[in-house]
């Protein structure tokens, strides 16, 4: 018996991907699985994704993408975020698509004497990667320049949305009506690539009019709500992956009065049964889930006793039972009183993917719920 582990439900995740396909059933799918599938573990999530169906794999880095195709994956694949001096040459070997924003990414793939597989990529409003509309032209003529020499062909044009999860918001159909501006631009410089890409799961999940010919989803396919503004996962469908359990190590009675943790940040009001579990930001709990973080212990709903150390953090159980090894939830499928990975970005200021995705090496993934 493991201190703790990260239970990681492949039903659920194959369950996800069935809502997201419903959700945009003209467009292919990529899963995204950069980050280590989100803190799910890379290898063991692209293979449910195809497994799934899932047409296409999509990576952050290029040792990403690497590491798929080492593990013998072949099936289309885009990585997206190169430094200069990674190895643009073996992932093009690899058969890895590229996607490209700048002049200089252009010039990389030229110098490898590969034939690249580029998908372009047109900074609609994020302010992040992308070429920005005002050098789109000169960006997608140099690019075609490349596709005429035979060095490239150019797969797809795409982007990225700011505010999906908010749906309402404007700006969706702002960076909607660039995207297209810049698909005809490119159309009127002869370059109609297959692929059309721009949304990721809240867009996948309520913004139909981005679908176009594949979607990016990630978190969804996690289980987690894109956003609060998207409603909870039970609410779209989709069933929490991801479900962190530690076991106590140490169970005992201290006085009332007694501090918890450094600082004594926490202090027992009455006599009671204080649970050490094994767990601590050295793991990827937030520090600052001290006295708020949610977890599912010794038969209901408590918050964390006191700071969250590097290894560990207490629970004040009262009176109730509790003996070493028993589980201890942090989130997971939010039924009854387990808590959502959702309710530990509540209560610390960030989002469900930095909760998830934040779990350190250190915790093992275990699956369960399929054959393997
Ligand atoms: C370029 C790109 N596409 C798609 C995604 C998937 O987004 P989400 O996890 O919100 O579905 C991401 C993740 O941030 C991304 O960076």
């Amino acid at each position: 018996m493991s201190r703790a582990e990260a239970r990681i439900d492949l039903e659920a995740f194959a369950h996800n991907l069935t809502v997201l396909r419903a959700a945009a059933p003209r467009s292919q799918q990529m899963a995204v699985v950069k980050a280590d599938a989100y803190g799910h573990g890379l290898l063991p999530m692209a293979r449910a994704a195809r497994e799934a169906g899932a047409e296409w794999l999509g990576a952050a880095l290029f040792s990403e993408a690497l590491e798929l195709r080492a593990e013998g994956d072949s099936g289309p694949l885009l990585a997206w975020l190169a430094a200069p001096e990674d190895p643009w040459g073996e992932v093009l070997e690899a058969g890895i698509d590229v996607g490209v924003s700048t002049p200089d990414h252009l010039e990389r793939v030229a110098a490898t004497g590969q034939r690249a597989r580029l998908h372009l990529k047109l900074d609609t409003g994020l302010g992040r990667a992308g070429c920005p509309p005002s050098n789109w032209e000169s960006f997608v003529s140099r690019a075609k320049a490349l596709q005429h020499a035979g060095r490239a062909e150019i797969v797809g044009i795409w982007s990225h949305f700011t505010v999906a999860d908010d749906p309402r918001n404007p700006l969706n159909t702002v960076q909607i009506e660039r995207f297209h501006a810049g698909v005809e631009q490119a159309a009127a410089l002869g370059v109609q690539p297959e692929h059309l890409h721009l949304a990721n799961s809240a867009a996948t999940l309520s913004l139909p009019d981005a679908h176009f010919t594949l979607v990016r989803p990630g978190i969804a396919m996690y289980g987690v709500s894109p956003g609060v503004a998207m409603g909870t996962p039970q609410e779209l469908g989709l069933r929490p992956v991801m479900t962190l359990i530690g076991r106590f190590t140490t169970v005992k009675r201290l006085p009332a009065g007694s501090g918890l943790s450094y600082g004594h940040q926490y202090t027992l009001p009455a006599d009671a049964t204080v649970g050490v579990v094994p767990l601590g930001y050295a793991d990827g709990i937030p520090r600052n889930a001290t006295n708020v973080g949610p977890v599912f212990a010794a038969g209901r709903r408590r918050v964390i006793a006191g700071r969250v150390c590097m290894d560990q953090f207490m629970l004040d159980l009262g009176d109730d039972p509790a003996l070493e090894g028993d589980e201890v939830v942090l989130f997971g499928s939010g039924d009854e009183e387990v808590p959502l990975a959702e309710d530990w970005a509540q209560a610390t200021g960030t989002i469900g993917y930095e909760i998830v995705t934040r779990l350190g090496p250190r915790v093992p993934r275990v699956y369960v719920g399929e054959d393997r």
